[in-house]
């Protein structure tokens, strides 16, 4: 199948920065479980700006990195590009048309906070999971870590109802949600499916504290994340008004008052699994 139509770049190497610097930090789990080795050639699904890449690439051999904002790649390539790190453009919607990626010959596939969004076409989901079985060599390991079910569950209801409150149907403000958060039931079942080996899959809540300075905190974190469910909105003044209005809903909810710092229910599925 080929790729229906690309969607809107809202990222940026200065935005992500400024809104979700904790995100490539806050990965000492995921990469215990990659367990980096002098001999590993790594496919990074999702890459971003490769600064979760840079935690473990000097570790390895080689890295693959794919993701599909132009923008971020181009940083990538900029800051971590090298002789044994290549950085490309790719919708992972559908990675198994890249011969590249699927040529099974890499030790390890990860990702970090990425397969939330991936996987959120629920037409193309399951091929890209495949698509990382094939990526690998037999024995190699899929480690990945995304957001599960229940996930930034405060944040998620305010930019629903914030686009039901600007005229959107139910049904359309659930298709204009970005993500998708399964459970581990459903992680389990798929990859096992597929013809995986789980070896590990946890579920971890872990409330997370939010950058702070103009364009960080709640506001650019919904600015950035929430960017593709603003943007049903076609009146600028309709997607200001309704960023205003789940600043307002969630700032009593996210704020704590002893220092005045901003929180989300970050909820973590991680897993290693391995093609046998
Ligand atoms: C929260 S960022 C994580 C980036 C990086 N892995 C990190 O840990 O900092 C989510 C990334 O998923 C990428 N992404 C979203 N949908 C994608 C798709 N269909 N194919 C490839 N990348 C995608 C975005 O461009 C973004 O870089």
């Amino acid at each position: 199948m080929s790729q229906p139509h690309k969607d809107k770049d809202h990222w940026s190497a200065q935005s992500y920065s400024a809104a979700a610097s904790f995100v490539p930090k806050l990965t000492q789990k995921v990469l215990q479980y990659l367990d980096p080795q002098p001999t590993d050639r790594v496919l990074d699904l999702g890459c971003g700006d490769a600064k979760f890449t840079g935690n473990y690439l000097h570790s390895v051999a080689e890295v693959y990195g794919v993701d599909a904002s132009a923008s971020l790649i181009a940083s990538a390539n900029q800051d971590y590009g090298s002789s044994k790190a290549r950085f490309t453009v790719l919708d992972c919607r559908y990675l198994e048309q890249d011969i590249e990626a699927v040529s099974g010959v890499w030790d390890k596939v990860v990702s970090n906070a990425a397969l939330h969004w991936i996987l959120r076409d629920s037409s193309t989901r399951v091929n890209t999971l495949r698509a990382c079985f094939s990526a690998l060599k037999t024995g190699g390991a899929f480690v990945f870590e995304m957001g599960g079910a229940g996930n930034v569950a405060e944040v998620h209801t305010a930019l629903m109802s914030a686009l039901l409150h600007q005229g959107l149907s139910i049904h359309q403000a659930q298709e204009a949600s970005p993500w998708f958060f399964p459970s581990d039931v459903w992680m389990r079942k798929t990859l096992e499916d597929i013809g995986f080996i789980v070896e590990v899959l946890e579920v971890e809540y872990r409330p997370t504290k939010l950058t702070t300075g103009d364009e960080g905190g709640l506001r650019g974190w919904v600015k950035l994340m929430g960017a593709s469910m603003l943007g049903v909105l076609e009146d600028a003044s309709k997607r200001e008004a309704a960023l205003e209005q789940v600043c307002e809903v969630l700032s009593t909810i996210v704020t704590r008052i002893e220092d005045g710092s901003e929180w989300l229910g970050y909820v973590r599925l991680r897993g290693v699994a391995r093609k046998p």
